[in-house]
């Protein structure tokens, strides 16, 4: 039998979506569309669950225990509008019979490119190089001098990689376009052949990798096995001229103890589009030339933005029809 009568699901959206992505939507289902893109309260989600078929959240919307427990009796399907599943207890909707989907490889290459953007940014000071352009006083820019802005040269150097997936092997291809020899840690060992595409080296120890890298990519996603991988005891390990980059999740990092050490000079720098209780920003990586802090904009394109929505379109459709959603979540 299919799970929906009629097979036009009841479809709640927490967020605005693009506009293409909500028309498509209303041809197909039966749409509940938030308009205002305001991020629901804690009540708009449980009446939304309440009432779907499907759900469809973002990033932010905290799908956990308590929520899940107030889903109504149709709910049979949360089609995450993202790559990442960490806002979603997953295991608890499984428990349920609720089937989750997300939206992976669509926005592998660009989370990659932010994350070289990131790599090459922050170590070639552009945005102090960009702040003395824009600055009308006397710290504006006086010209060009052999020892103006001096950064850190990118080719030649050891990259780690954290979380060899999707994204990580993205970065992987385009560091090596770079001249960067490539290493990676990760729970599993890639397939030789990959590793031999990837010419890249992989550290069974973390904590052995950390130490020798001149920079240092978080691309795992966040679950509770990587929380705080990156502790106070690891970024210790990092050499003081080593940089940190993450496109990921903040999470995986102390953002406490990453905000002490550049402070303290203890890394050369850092560049984030990722923070642990976004949107607030610790106010430790504030104010510091040598970070380059972005508001988690690592997906965010038009080409991505709509592929993500027809991802979640073909999910609930599949799943609609009858048969298992391609990118089914499992837990
Ligand atoms: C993702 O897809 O996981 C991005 O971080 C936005 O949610």
């Amino acid at each position: 039998p299919l799970p929906f009568p009629g097979g036009r699901p009841r479809v709640v959206v927490t967020r605005k979506l693009p506009e293409a992505v909500e028309a498509r939507m209303r041809e197909l289902f039966e749409v509940d569309l938030n308009l205002s893109d305001a991020p629901m309260s804690r009540e708009a989600l449980a009446a939304a669950v309440n009432r779907a078929d499907v759900l469809v959240p973002a990033l932010g919307d905290r799908i956990d225990a308590g929520l899940i427990g107030q889903a109504g009796p149709d709910l049979k399907l949360i089609a995450n509008y993202g790559a990442g599943v960490d806002h979603i207890d997953v295991e608890t909707a499984r428990r349920r019979g609720i089937h989750v989907s997300n939206t992976p490889g669509v926005l592998t290459e660009d989370t990659a490119d932010m994350t070289m953007a990131l790599m090459l940014a922050v170590p070639r000071r552009l945005q102090e190089g960009a702040k003395i352009i824009e600055a009308e006083d006397e710290a504006g820019w006086k010209g060009w001098s052999p020892t103006f802005l001096n950064g850190r040269r990118i080719t030649g150097k050891r990259l780690g990689i954290l979380g060899m997936g999707r994204i990580g092997q993205a970065v992987a291809r385009r560091a090596r376009a770079f001249g960067m020899s490539i290493h990676y840690h990760n729970r599993r060992r890639l397939h030789s052949d990959i590793e031999t595409g990837l010419d890249a080296t992989w550290w069974e120890s973390l904590d052995q990798m950390l130490a020798r890298m001149d920079i240092v990519s978080v691309n795992c996603p966040h679950t509770p096995g990587t929380y705080h991988l990156l502790n106070a005891r690891r970024l210790k390990l990092m050499k003081p001229s080593a940089y940190i980059v993450n496109t990921s999740r903040g999470e995986v990092i102390d953002e406490n103890a990453l905000g002490r050490m550049l402070k303290a000079g203890e890394l050369a720098g850092a560049g984030l589009d990722v923070f642990e209780r976004e949107p607030t920003v610790n106010p430790d990586l504030k104010g510091l030339p040598n970070v380059l802090l972005l508001p988690h904009m690592g997906s965010a394109t038009q080409e991505g933005r709509l592929e993500m929505g027809e991802k979640v379109i073909i999910n609930i459709k599949t799943f609609a029809d009858g048969h298992r959603p391609p990118d089914l979540v499992v837990p």
